[in-house]
């Protein structure tokens, strides 16, 4: 299974598929490219550094959103793209894009959804008062991060804890997490039933 990655950041999600994959982990999964909306951001410098083709599909040159997922499909369908994986992609995406990869595209969020989607979700627990929060592998439909949900692991937020003190804790669990949710969706392992994600084994 070709996967295209899709970032818009740090790529610390990308650089532990990048690392899962250089260990033999990640099969039958294969990174097959990865495309940034944002250009210049160490996510490319990763991608370059782990010899995989990488692009910039700058959101800001389109018009219309629709123009934009459209590129962004190109790009993937260039490199026979199966199956996509947002990895700190910040940007929502339409049925354009999403209807392309049915039960395909998954997205990591650093939170217990559905508790603090969007932006900022470890400020948000921090600012909430949350004792617990952690982080979700979840499938994308057009919500926002409101998909139905593969995997999820508990984080607990300490005394003290500043939002990126609690960022740091969760990401350790999600750089492990989100290699295995990837790999276990190329074995065909996940299934949607409703909202329900059914998981079986290899
Ligand atoms: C990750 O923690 C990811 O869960 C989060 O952005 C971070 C990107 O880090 N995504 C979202 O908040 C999506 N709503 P990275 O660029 O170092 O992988």
């Amino acid at each position: 299974m070709n996967v295209g990655v899709l970032v818009s950041g740090n790529g610390t999600n990308l650089q532990a598929l990048l690392d899962a994959e250089a260990r033999g982990e990640l099969a039958p999964a294969r990174i097959a490219c990865v495309v940034s909306n944002r250009p210049g951001v160490p996510a490319l410098a990763r991608a370059a550094r782990a010899g995989k083709p990488h692009a910039v599909v700058d959101h800001r040159t389109f018009g219309e959103r629709t123009a934009f997922e459209q590129q962004l499909l190109a790009e993937l369908a260039a490199h026979q793209v199966d199956a996509v994986v947002l990895a700190g992609f910040m940007r929502v995406l339409t049925a354009t894009f999403v209807d392309a990869f049915v039960a395909r595209i998954i997205n990591t969020h650093p939170s217990l959804l559905p508790a603090f989607p969007g932006v900022d979700a470890p400020a948000q627990a921090v600012a909430y008062g949350v004792r617990v929060t952690g982080v979700t592998v979840h499938f994308v439909d057009t919500s926002l991060d409101g998909g139905p949900i593969i995997a999820q692991i508990a984080v607990p937020v300490a005394a003290g804890d500043d939002a990126a003190a609690l960022h740091a804790r969760i990401q350790r669990e999600e750089h492990a997490l989100l290699p295995r949710v990837v790999q276990r969706l190329a074995a065909g392992c996940y299934s949607c039933e409703g909202r329900r994600v059914v998981e079986r084994a290899e």
